[in-house]
C-alpha cells in the first residue's frame, strides 16, 4: 500500500479508537443515570468500535504496511438526557460516514483494490450504524417525557448482545 494509504487507514484506526472511547464516556454516563439496558448498549458499542481499528489495524499489517498508533483524543464525559446522547452519538456516526467516504475515495485515486473491497465492508456498516442509532433516537423522542417508556426502551436496548452483531 503506497503512504497515502497507510497514512489514511492509520488516521482510521484512530476515529475507531476515539469512537471507542465516546461510546464508554457515554455508557459510563449512562451508568451514573441507573440505566444499565442503555449502559450495556453503549459498552456493547464500545466493543464493536475495537474490533472496526482491529480490521483497518491488520489490513495495514497484512499488506506489508505499518501502522502508526496516536494519541486518542479525550471524550467529554457529560452528555445530558438520554435522548441527547442518541443525538451526539448519531452525529458521531454521520462524521465516521463522512470519513469513510473520504477513504474509499482515497482508494479510488490511488487504484487501491484491496482497500476499496476492505472499505466496502465499512460503508455497508456505516448505513447500519446509521440506521441503528437514528432508530434509537427516534424512539426516545417519542418517548418524550415518559419515564415508563424510557424505561422500556432501556429494557430493550439493553437486550443488545455482541453475538447479534454481524
Ligand atoms: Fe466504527
Ligand atoms: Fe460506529
Amino acid at each position: 500500500m503506497n503512504d497515502r494509504i497507510q497514512t489514511a487507514f492509520n488516521d482510521q484506526i484512530n476515529e475507531e479508537l476515539f469512537s471507542s472511547y465516546i461510546y464508554l464516556a457515554m455508557a459510563a454516563h449512562f451508568e451514573r443515570m441507573n440505566l444499565d439496558g442503555f449502559t450495556n448498549w453503549m459498552k456493547e458499542q464500545a466493543q464493536e468500535e475495537l474490533e472496526h481499528a482491529m480490521r483497518l489495524f491488520d489490513h495495514i499489517n497484512r499488506r506489508g504496511g505499518r501502522v502508526f498508533l496516536k494519541a486518542i483524543g479525550e471524550p467529554p464525559s457529560e452528555y445530558g438526557t438520554p435522548l441527547e446522547v442518541f443525538e451526539k452519538a448519531l452525529s458521531h456516526e454521520q462524521h465516521i460516514t463522512g470519513c469513510i467516504n473520504e477513504l474509499y475515495k482515497i482508494a479510488l485515486e490511488e487504484n487501491d483494490y484491496p482497500a476499496q473491497i476492505e472499505l466496502q465492508w465499512f460503508i455497508d456498516e456505516q448505513v447500519e450504524e446509521e440506521e441503528n442509532v437514528g432508530r434509537a433516537v427516534e424512539q426516545l423522542r417519542m418517548a418524550g417525557d415518559n419515564q415508563s417508556a424510557l424505561l422500556m426502551l432501556d429494557r430493550e436496548l439493553g437486550q443488545r448482545t455482541g453475538e447479534e452483531e454481524e
